[in-house]
């Protein structure tokens, strides 16, 4: 071996062991957190069964909110989704939600910066006949409004409601599935751009909206803001219902406790108009709640006073997008290093990308 070949040969040992030894620290503070669950992959494909239309006067979800009240707001429900692209064309655009997330890119997007997730101490709760909506009432300090920046988002983003998607038993319910795995249940807490002043000119623009979707599981346990979220369904068990929720809740409990790894993709919001101004998040790691607590949610009534069940809309095509990934590290070069010989760069840059990552 001449003294070139050493030195390399030594650096390469170097490497690898700098690369073991993160991976492994990585692994192991992985698996001192409970809870992290992986993707689950063996479900199967259902649809959403459809119950009989209701032919009332429909409100969109948003509907509450007085800048709304003027639009157009013709009859839709869940067991008639194929009839929005006639009845709103913008529902027939070509980048609609939710989706089916199977393949990705793998991206450096930045760890998201949640502000003001801590608490909120009053919130609105809305039955609109479609969900059940938890909003900031108008009243609220703007100093206090919880806002999201980073994980790959251009702007501020402040929070305006969060809601449920949920379906008539555990076998379905979320609106967006992972290779073509649906949830029992998902939320969403939707955001606009402070940049657009409000949530409604937000609506006009591609990147106006971010709607973080958290994914919903069945478990033996489940946070106490969840707890909260479920204590109010009695008071808004009927259309129309609203009532103000005292209690004070944390954001923060209701995210996954895995939130450095996400799907994310440009799309819609899920219900009629289905405006193309949504930059959609999904963890990949989702809540964990009681089948109890998802019953009490089966219980509510929506339009024309029927069971209010399988309110999540049909995934919808692709298109031309793509949907990105963040993986847990952010470390997203070549990776397969047993399966193909990766290019030195490559695993330097992955070998720094890791070693960072143990002390940020
Ligand atoms: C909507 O946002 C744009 C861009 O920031 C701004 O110019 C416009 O004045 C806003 N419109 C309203 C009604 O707030
Ligand atoms: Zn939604």
């Amino acid at each position: 071996m001449n003294g070139f070949s050493a030195a390399l040969f030594k650096y390469l040992v170097v490497l690898f062991l700098c690369c073991r030894l993160s991976q492994v620290v990585h692994s192991s503070s992985i698996k001192n957190t409970e809870k992290i669950k992986e993707i689950e992959t063996t479900k199967q494909l259902v649809f959403a069964k459809p119950h009989d239309a209701v032919h009332t006067h429909e409100n969109p979800w948003y509907e509450h909110q007085p800048i709304f009240r003027e639009k157009d707001t013709q009859s839709w429900s869940y067991s008639n989704t194929e009839a929005w692209p006639f009845l709103f064309p913008t529902c027939a655009g070509d980048r609609q939600s939710p989706v089916n997330i199977e393949t990705i890119l793998l991206k450096d997007y930045s760890k998201f910066y949640f502000g003001n997730y801590g608490g909120i101490n009053r919130m609105v709760v809305t039955n609109n006949g479609h969900t059940v909506l938890f909003s900031l009432p108008l009243s609220y300090s703007p100093e206090s409004v919880p806002y999201i920046t980073g994980g790959g988002l251009p702007d501020r983003y402040n929070f305006f409601q969060f809601h449920f998607h949920w379906g008539s038993d555990s076998s379905q319910g979320s609106e967006h599935r992972i290779d073509s795995n649906s949830y029992p249940a998902e939320l969403h807490l939707v955001h606009y751009n402070t940049k657009y002043g409000s949530f409604a000119n937000a609506t006009n623009y591609d990147d106006g909206l971010a709607v973080l979707g958290i994914l919903i599981t069945v478990g033996k346990s489940s946070r106490s803001a969840f707890r909260t979220v479920v204590d109010q369904l009695s008071k808004v068990e009927n259309d129309g219902d609203e009532t103000t929720m005292e209690k004070p809740i944390s954001l923060n409990e209701l995210l996954p406790s895995r939130i450095t790894s996400f799907f994310r993709y440009s799309g819609s919001l899920t219900t009629p108009n289905c405006e193309q101004s949504v930059v959609w998040t999904v963890f990949d790691n989702p809540i964990v709640v009681l089948e109890d607590q998802l019953s009490v949610f089966r219980n509510l009534k929506g339009k024309g006073g029927l069971i209010l069940v399988n309110n999540f809309r049909p995934t919808q095509p692709l298109e031309r997008r793509v949907i990105t990934y963040r993986s847990h590290t952010g470390c997203n070069v070549y990776r397969n290093w047993l399966l193909f010989p990766p290019r030195i760069k490559d695993v330097y840059q992955y070998c720094i990308c890791r070693l960072l990552h143990l002390f940020m």
